[in-house]
């Protein structure tokens, strides 16, 4: 009988404590974005897509992988046959063994993975100050907030408030819990890449594009689901409209 009152009371400390860790990573909800993929008949801007891409290769592939997309997926946002050959062959991948036994390097594929940039997490930590940046093809759909958070995080490094100590390898940043990343922010002046279609590469216009893409790259079906919810909401209502029709019909005979 005496575990009854010890059991009630750690339970209550636990609360208490995560109610108090929780507090400490609390972190500003981000801001919504209009976004045209949100919606029931949303869908992908492709030249925003594109662009995203162009982010990402310049920028973010640096660090990050997007391990679940292969070249050939880009035609989905709009690229050709053509160009999605010429993105590949700018990429060198490992393939083998060959008849030595050796594996060797050959340009990518439009079959082939995108490649990471780091051959393995332990790489990528002793990268990056002991962080791991995480894979960023789900990362849309693995964060809560979705597109508004990664877009938050890429325009939320800011100085910090007076008397806030960051530490060292450590970037503020307004919307990540516990407010130190150990991300640099890595889209932090205008014109910082030339966008091949001309738009103004501001700092937002980025955030928003490598979003746009990353989205996609997390849910690349949504147009397509949208397209058959459409329809599938048509046909409904016709029958609908045919079932009534009959029943009305029938029972008129009745009466
Ligand atoms: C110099 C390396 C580097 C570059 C370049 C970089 N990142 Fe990161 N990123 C990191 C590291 C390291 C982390 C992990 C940070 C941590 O856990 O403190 C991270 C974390 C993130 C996170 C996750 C935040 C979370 O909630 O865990 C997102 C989203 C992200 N990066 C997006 C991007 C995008 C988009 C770009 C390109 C515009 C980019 N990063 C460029 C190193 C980088």
């Amino acid at each position: 009988m005496r575990t009854l009152p010890a059991l009630l009371l750690s339970v209550a400390i636990a609360v208490g404590l995560g109610g108090a860790a929780r507090a400490l990573e609390e972190a500003p909800e981000p801001p919504h974005q209009q976004w045209p993929f949100e919606g029931v008949f949303g869908t992908y801007d492709t030249a925003a897509s594109q662009r995203g891409f162009q982010v990402y290769k310049e920028v973010c592939s640096v660090c990050h992988a997007v391990k679940h997309l292969a070249f050939r997926n880009l035609e989905e946002i709009g690229y050709t046959e053509d160009q999605v050959k010429g993105i590949a062959a700018q990429y060198q991948v490992t393939d083998g063994p060959n008849d030595e036994g050796q594996m060797f390097q050959r340009p990518a594929r439009p079959s082939d993975p995108i490649p990471g940039p780091f051959p393995n997490d332990q790489a990528a930590r002793a990268a990056n100050n002991g962080a791991l940046p995480p894979d960023l093809s789900l990362i849309t759909k693995a964060r809560e907030g979705g597109p508004d958070y990664v877009y938050a995080i890429l325009t939320g490094f800011k100085d910090p408030p007076a008397g806030f100590k960051v530490n060292e390898g450590m970037y503020y940043n307004q919307y990540f819990a516990g407010h130190q990343i150990k991300m640099p922010p890595p889209l932090s002046q205008t014109d910082q890449l030339k966008y091949a279609d001309g738009t103004q590469a501001t700092v937002p216009q980025m955030s928003h594009d490598v979003v746009s893409f990353l989205s996609w790259a997390a849910e690349p079906n949504l147009n397509e689901r949208h397209r058959i919810g459409f329809k599938v909401i048509l046909f409904l209502i016709i029958a609908t409209g045919v079932f009534y029709a009959a029943k009305r019909k029938i029972w008129s005979r009745i009466h």
